[in-house]
This record gives C-alpha cells, sequence and structure tokens, in this order.
C-alpha cells in the first residue's frame, strides 16, 4: 500500500505514545516501528498496557500525547470507523455476535464495506476451508454450537474476512487448552506465511511469543523494555525483569558466550607417579573412568594414564608404578576459554578427556564427551521447550 511520507514498508509507527488514565499512564513514552510482512508480538504481565497499545492504533482508545500512524497516515487525520474497518481485529475475548450465524459474523466488515452477497459468500466459504471448517457444516451455525476452539477459529477468520493487510490480535488464543492453542497458532503462523499479512498480536505467554514473532516488545508498566527479534531476546535479555519473563533455564547461549568453567567437571579423577597399577586400576573402576590425569602435589598435570596401557602393564607383571605408563598430554585448554574451542578440541583428542589447566598447567578441571554433550544441552537448549531422551527430542513433558 502506498503512503503519503514515502515510508512504505512501515506500517505501524508510534512516536512517544502515552495514554493517561487518571493520572495514571496506561502506556508511556511507547516508540514501536512495525514493518510489512513482520508479526509483532507484545508482552507482558497483566496491566502493562498491551491492550490499550493495540487499541490506540485503531482508535478505540486515544492516545493522550504522542503519534500513530498507520501506513504513512497519523491516525488522527483518518475517519476512525473507516481505519477500523481496513485493520482486522481480534479482540480479547472472542466476541462473536450470539445472535449472528457463523457465517454473518465472519462477513461483516465486508458488508459494512459493501461487498456483493455472491462475493462474501465466496470469501467465507473460502475462509472457513482455510481452518479446516466444511462450509455446509458450520456456515448456519451460532457460536453457542461451536466450542472455545471452534470460536476462536471463526473469531481470527473474521478479522481476516475483508482481507486486511494490517492485523491486531488481542490474546486471541489465551483461553484455550494447549493442544488447540498450538493449532491454531500452527494455523496463524502458516496463513501468515501465505498471505503476508502483517500482524500486531498480544499474549503473557512466552512460549506463544517466541513461536509466532519476528520480533517481541517486552512491556512493563506501560514502556518498552527490549524489542528484540526471539532470539535476540533468549541471548541478550536486557534486564532481570526480562530475564524473569523468560524464565531462567530458557536463557539461549551461544557456545561462543559460554565458558569452560562453567560446564567442567571439578573433581577429575586423578593419579599420582608413584601410584602402584592395582590401585590405580581400582580407581578406575570406583569412578568408571578410562582415564586417569596424572598430577604432582601441586596439581601440576604431567601426564595421562589409560585403561589400556594399564591393563598391559598387569598383565606383563612386575610392581611397576604409573609413571611408566604414562602419555603426554599434548592439548589442554584453559577455563576462560569457550565451549566451542572445547569441542574442536576434544574432537581432535583421541583420549576422550580434554584436561583444563591454568597458566602453570595446574589441573583445575576436565571436559569429557559426556559433559560436552549433557551439558551444552542444558545451557544451550531451550529447556522449557523440549528435552533430549535417549537422543531422541521429545516433545514438553
Ligand atoms: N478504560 C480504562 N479506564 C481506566 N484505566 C484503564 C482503562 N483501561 C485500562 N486501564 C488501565 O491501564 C492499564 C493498562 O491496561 P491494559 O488493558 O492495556 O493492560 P494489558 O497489558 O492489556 O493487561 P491484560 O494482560 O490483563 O489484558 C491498567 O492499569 C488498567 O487498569
Ligand atoms: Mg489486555
Amino acid at each position: 500500500m502506498a503512503s503519503s511520507n514515502g515510508t512504505s514498508s512501515i506500517v505501524v509507527k508510534l512516536e512517544r505514545v502515552s495514554k493517561v488514565y487518571r493520572d495514571r499512564y496506561a502506556v508511556r513514552d511507547l516508540d514501536l516501528e512495525v514493518r510489512e510482512g513482520e508479526f509483532v508480538v507484545l508482552i507482558g504481565p497483566s496491566g502493562c498496557g498491551k491492550t490499550t497499545t493495540l487499541k490506540m492504533i485503531n482508535r478505540l482508545v486515544e492516545c493522550t500525547s504522542g503519534s500513530i500512524y498507520v501506513y504513512g497516515q497519523e491516525v488522527h487525520s483518518l475517519n476512525p470507523t473507516l481505519l477500523r474497518r481496513k485493520i482486522g481485529y481480534v479482540i480479547q475475548q472472542i466476541g462473536l455476535f450470539p445472535h449472528l450465524t457463523v457465517a454473518q459474523n465472519i462477513e461483516l466488515v465486508p458488508r459494512l464495506l459493501g461487498v456483493p452477497k455472491a462475493e462474501r459468500e465466496k470469501r467465507v466459504d473460502e475462509l472457513l476451508r482455510l481452518v479446516g471448517f466444511e462450509p455446509s457444516v458450520f456456515r448456519g451455525r451460532y457460536p453457542r454450537e461451536l466450542s472455545g476452539g471452534q470460536q476462536q477459529r471463526v473469531g481470527v477468520l473474521r478479522a481476516l474476512a475483508a482481507n486486511p493487510a494490517l492485523i491486531l490480535m488481542d490474546e486471541p488464543f489465551g483461553a484455550l487448552d494447549p493442544i488447540t492453542r498450538e493449532q491454531l497458532q500452527d494455523e496463524l503462523k502458516r496463513l501468515k506465511r501465505e498471505f503476508r499479512k502483517t500482524i500486531v498480536f498480544v499474549t503473557h505467554d512466552m512460549d506463544e511469543a517466541l513461536k509466532l514473532a519476528d520480533r517481541i516488545v517486552v512491556m512493563r508498566e506501560g514502556r518498552a523494555v527490549q524489542t528484540s527479534p526471539p532470539e535476540e531476546l533468549l541471548r541478550n535479555p536486557a534486564d532481570d525483569f526480562v530475564r524473569e519473563f523468560l524464565g531462567a533455564r530458557r536463557i539461549l547461549r551461544h557456545p561462543q558466550d559460554v565458558q569452560v568453567r562453567e560446564i567442567m567437571l571439578t573433581t577429575p579423577v586423578t593419579g599420582t607417579e608413584d601410584m602402584g597399577l592395582a590401585e590405580a586400576f581400582q580407581k578406575m573402576q570406583q569412578h568408571r573412568v578410562n582415564t586417569l590425569l596424572i598430577v604432582d602435589e601441586r596439581s601440576v598435570l604431567l601426564g595421562i594414564v589409560t585403561s589400556g596401557g594399564l591393563q598391559k602393564g598387569i598383565r606383563e607383571g612386575g610392581r611397576r608404578k604409573l609413571a611408566e605408563f604414562m602419555e603426554p598430554v599434548t592439548v589442554t585448554i584453559a577455563e576462560g576459554e569457550n565451549v566451542l574451542l572445547a569441542a574442536r578440541l576434544m574432537a581432535e583428542n583421541k583420549a576422550g578427556v580434554l584436561p583444563v589447566v591454568d597458566s602453570r598447567k595446574r589441573l583445575k578441571g576436565v571436559i569429557t564427551k559426556a559433559t560436552l554433550v549433557s551439558t551444552m544441552v542444558d545451557v544451550l537448549w531451550p529447556s522449557g521447550a523440549d528435552r533430549i531422551e535417549n537422543g531422541c527430542k521429545v516433545a514438553r513433558g
């Protein structure tokens, strides 16, 4: 759509927008730009101003100060009724008219816009099929004859009916059970992809936001605390509030940002040069490891003994010491290095363990393949979403 000020790719723009109710800010100094085709999600605790923000865009609520542009036009220069008909809107409660059928609910705005009857009917059927509703079955039903999820679908279809390029959705799936909710989220994602709508969507569910959003606006007490794409939000939460909202264990981190000291085992299984073979072997069995890191009395790493070498020594007999079976350690890593480097060194390292040492070669910890894998999963995987079991990704449980 063309715009009057040449910024055709910006569909919605808020400039220092505030809304005051009885001396209290519902929204305060909010800046926001929504680009064409973008899916922007407003998220935040109850009362933080999400609904107020949406309603100021289609002028169901008038802002106290600041400017709001839709397709480059200041909304106050537009007729509010016409503005609203141009913008799809799904309200916080489903809001179907109970005395109108499904078809009548959906074709409401097209009818107000004067779309001819035949065209409207065709459109209603198309839309119903879009969400898997057989038109002959659903067209004539009343909202009370539908489940909550079905009503919600009709609410979404109604917002799509006049084919608006911009849609505002206020917690459209808030009241639904988790399964229906996920189905509708998937449908919405597909619709958005197919029809390239611009969507401003309100939720207080972070999973929903992360799944749907191109960008997430985290709101608190009427202000935007952070506006970022989901991945950026997970990687770099702006403050504790955002972090808390994300859920502490969900923070997604890049392997480059995770230090070796965060994931290393701090109690490596060690031996000394003068240790006897039987004792060493027993220690390995007891700790279920197949290597011993050999250190001196100041914990300086001297070398490594493997169970293979040790078994050979025991077979050959004789009272011998570990020192004779010790191999040099060629690859070590420092605590401050990152996990990506550790993984790379590990891949090159036949021993299967990577000793962590300080600048004086003192042993500080160890990284094994198993710890690398399991801690990588813990640290890097958004744990709220899925977990790993027997090597398979399994659904949340
Ligand atoms: N018509 C009104 N009159 C007075 N205060 C209002 C009015 N509408 C909203 N508010 C207040 O403005 C603040 C923001 O309300 P808003 O409805 O935008 O919150 P929200 O983020 O959508 O919350 P929820 O998640 O509960 O829907 C709240 O403190 C609310 O009480
Ligand atoms: Mg609300």
